[in-house]
C-alpha cells in the first residue's frame, strides 16, 4: 500500500522535542521527506538521528529563531533548493511565556510569546504560501497546521497572553484559510493538557495546573504527544481535503467540560 506522504515534504518548526518531534517521527513513517526547525541544534539532531534509525528518508535541519524575519526569509530558499515541496507546513514551536496574568505580564514576556507564538507562523506563512500555491500536487497544493491550544478557546488566567497568542493563532487559521482556498487550506490544532517539556515532563505537575483551575478531563487521562501527532496526520491527509478553517480540540473532552463538571 502506498505511504500516505510518499514524495510530500513536511516543514515542522519546534521539531527538537514534543509534539514536533512526534510529529516529525509519524511523518517520516508515512513516507515524508522533512525539513525539520528547532531554536535547540542539539535536540534536533537528536530527532533526526531517532527518524533514520528507523526510516529511510531526506532530511533537512534548519536551527533558526522563528521569530527571526531575516531567517525564516533564508530558510523558505534554502528548502526549495533541496525540495521541489513543502506539501505540509506544520506551525508547531510556541513558549508559554511564563506564570503571568496579562495585566501584570512584564513587556519583555508579551514581546517574546506574540513574537514566537504569533509572528513565527505569520513569518513562515508569508514566506511560503506562494510556492505552496503553484505545487504539482491537486486538488489541494499545500496544507498548513497550526498548533494553537484549548487556552485560546476559553481564556486561562494563569497564562494570559499565551491564551491570547493562540486565540489569535486560530483567528489566523480562519483568515489564512480564506487568503489561501481554493488551493491551500489551513487548519488548527488545540491540545489540551499532554505531557511534554512545556509541563517540565511532569505528571504531577500538570495535574497541580489542572487542580488550581478545578478543571477536570471527562477521558480522564492526559493527553499524548501521538494523539496530536494522529491529527495532524489526518490534516496532512486526502481524507481531510475538504477541511479548512477550522480548530480541532484535542483535550479529552476538557474545553467541553469547563463549568459543568
Ligand atoms: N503540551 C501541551 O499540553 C500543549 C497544550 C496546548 C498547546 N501546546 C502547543 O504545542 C506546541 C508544542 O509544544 P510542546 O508541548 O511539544 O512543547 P515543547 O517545549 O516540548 O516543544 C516546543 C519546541 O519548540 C522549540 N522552540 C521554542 N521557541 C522556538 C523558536 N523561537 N523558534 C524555533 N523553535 C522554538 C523548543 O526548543 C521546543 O523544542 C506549542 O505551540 C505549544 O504551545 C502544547
Amino acid at each position: 500500500m502506498d505511504k500516505i506522504l510518499e514524495g510530500k515534504v513536511g516543514l515542522i518548526t519546534g521539531a527538537g522535542s514534543g509534539f514536533g518531534r512526534e510529529i516529525a517521527i509519524t511523518f517520516a513513517r508515512e513516507g515524508a521527506n522533512l525539513v525539520l526547525n528547532d531554536i535547540d541544534l542539539e535536540s534536533l539532531e537528536e530527532t533526526r538521528d531517532i527518524i533514520l534509525k528507523s526510516y529511510d528518508c531526506e532530511i533537512l535541519l534548519y536551527q533558526m529563531d522563528i521569530s527571526d524575519a531575516d531567517k525564516v526569509k533564508e530558510m523558505s530558499k534554502e528548502v526549495f533548493k533541496k525540495f521541489d515541496n513543502v506539501f505540509v507546513l506544520v506551525n508547531n514551536a510556541g513558549i508559554n511565556g511564563g506564570l503571568y496574568k496579562s495585566l501584570v505580564c512584564p513587556i519583555e514576556n508579551y514581546d517574546r510569546v506574540m513574537n514566537v507564538n504569533l509572528k513565527g507562523p505569520w513569518l513562515l506563512v508569508k514566506n511560503l504560501f506562494r510556492k505552496m500555491r503553484l505545487q504539482k500536487f491537486a486538488p489541494v497544493t499545500g496544507k498548513i497546521i497550526n498548533i494553537a491550544s484549548c487556552a485560546g478557546i476559553e481564556p486561562n488566567p494563569a497564562i494570559g497572553m499565551y491564551s491570547v497568542s493562540k486565540a489569535a493563532l486560530i483567528y489566523f487559521t480562519k483568515l489564512w484559510a480564506l487568503e489561501l482556498a481554493p488551493r491551500i487550506t489551513v487548519n488548527s490544532i488545540s491540545p489540551g493538557v499532554h505531557i511534554t517539556k512545556i509541563y517540565g515532563n511532569d505528571p504531577e505537575l500538570a495535574q497541580r495546573f489542572l487542580d488550581m483551575r478545578g478543571v477536570k478531563i471527562p477521558l480522564n487521562r492526559f493527553g499524548t504527544k501521538a494523539d496530536v501527532a494522529n491529527a495532524c496526520l489526518f490534516l496532512a491527509s486526502p481524507a481531510s481535503d475538504y477541511i479548512t478553517g477550522e480548530n480541532i480540540v484535542i483535550d479529552g473532552g476538557m474545553t467541553t467540560s469547563i463549568n459543568k463538571l
